[in-house]
């Protein structure tokens, strides 16, 4: 192994510990701080996580964002203990560290990586690797990787568990995108179960941390055949399955159908986690109604809306569900999502290009958005998307007073 895979795992661990210490509340802490009345809108500001040091500014949640998230490394403790953990979905490109610290201290319980090729893990590429990089702060994490080939997979599981040690292993049997499904990989192995369980077997003989799994509900719309695919990977082991309720066919088209979710659920012995079109806290608690899946995972509702885990959480626990909050408060969460991508990727161009998308979508939905959109998608630092979001405030502010 190079050693600067095991060099950067220890600068990983370092910064982890001195750059970023979200102070999110424990549910076992003796200094467990009351949860204010969340239904007070317009409240002073509850604090929030935030970052240390100083320099960063406080990320405060915006009152009724304040949510005790269950501590624990063991995603499979949450998933049995009823409380029906919130899962960030695995997303290429958007669930990269920063956003996935931003989600925790939003009340997701459990986090997931993009999808790392197999075959990149073992060749040491740098670039894979560099997807395989969390803070330990983002605990419990689940690396999710993707491959046709059960010794690649396997071997690749072993290196990410000894030298990056997360809390669980995904296979990635979703992704549609066709040049991961013309090699087999992804959702493409869906169209042979005997590998799908070859793959798992090999994997879960590799590692001693869980081995889950995310499917779809087939590959195309004739062997659409959820619980039959899903009880295929039980058979060989998955210790939880997620199931993403499309084919590989529809890609994100149409509806994610829950009363598959729901028929797997039945039909399954280990946790399900139920996935596709949660795009509100009250689809989370519809989706669970529906369903009575044991966990439940968010991707496309989370863009530019970390704050969707806490309105769940609200919205499972009968509680009023905290409105959005507003484009001042949007924009502060933006800027902190942002210096947090600046500092994980150390190149702050890099970093604000790619970021570019991110401020697209915090800024969806405002009055005249169209025009700060385009300008938010010229930046190349930080300071220019905050004068440009600052411009806005101003204008506003000056036509509503
Ligand atoms: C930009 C993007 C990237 C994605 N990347 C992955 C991935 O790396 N691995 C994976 O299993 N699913 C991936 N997905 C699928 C999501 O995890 C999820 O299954 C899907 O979006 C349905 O959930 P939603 O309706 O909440 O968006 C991705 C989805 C999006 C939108």
């Amino acid at each position: 192994m190079p050693s600067w895979i095991a060099a950067g795992k220890a600068r990983t661990r370092q910064s982890a510990q001195a750059d970023f210490v979200w102070s999110l509340p424990r549910i076992d802490s003796p200094a467990l701080p009351s949860v204010p009345d969340h239904t007070s809108a317009g409240a002073a500001y509850a604090s929030g996580p935030r970052l240390n040091p100083s320099p960063a500014p406080r990320l405060n949640r915006p009152a009724g964002f304040v949510y005790i998230a269950p501590m624990s490394t063991n995603a499979l403790d949450l998933l049995k203990s009823g409380t029906v953990p919130l899962y960030l979905a695995p997303q290429a490109g958007v669930s990269e560290s920063p956003f996935r610290r931003l989600c925790r201290a939003f009340g997701a319980d459990v986090v997931v990586s993009e999808f790392v090729s197999a075959e990149g893990i073992r060749r040491h590429d740098r670039r894979t690797h560099s997807y395989l990089r969390f803070h330990d702060d983002e605990r419990p994490i689940g690396i999710q990787i993707f491959g046709a080939e059960p010794d690649a997979m396997a071997e690749a599981a072993r290196l990410v568990q000894e030298v990056y040690e997360p809390d669980f292993l995904d296979i990635n049997f979703g992704c549609p995108v066709k040049k991961v499904v013309n090699r087999n990989g992804g959702s493409g192995c869906l169209r042979d179960l005997d590998l799908v369980q070859s793959i798992i077997r090999a994997v879960k003989g590799a590692i001693s941390i869980p081995t889950t799994v995310k499917i779809r509900s087939g590959f195309t719309e004739d062997t659409r055949d959820p619980v039959g695919i899903a009880l295929r990977c039980q058979d060989a082991g998955a210790e939880v399955l997620t199931l993403h309720a499309r084919t590989r066919t529809q890609m994100y088209g149409g509806h994610a159908n829950w009363d598959e979710i729901a028929a797997v659920k039945a039909a399954l012995d280990i946790p399900v986690i139920g996935n596709g079109d949660v795009w509100t806290g009250e689809d989370a608690r519809r989706m669970h109604d529906h369903t009575r899946c044991d966990g439940i995972m968010m991707a496309r509702g989370s863009h530019g809306a970390p704050w969707l885990f806490s309105q769940a959480r609200a919205a499972l626990e009968g509680r009023p569900v905290p409105p959005d909050p507003d484009a001042a408060e949007r924009f502060r969460i933006v800027i902190e999502h942002a210096r947090l991508a600046i500092a994980w990727e150390d190149d702050e161009e890099k970093s604000m290009v790619e970021f570019r998308k991110h401020l697209g979508w915090y800024t969806k939905g405002l009055p005249n958005g169209r025009l700060l959109r385009q300008e938010l998608f010229s930046v190349t630092r930080l300071d220019e998307a905050e004068r440009l979001l600052e411009g806005y405030l101003s204008q506003y502010e000056q036509v509503a007073a």
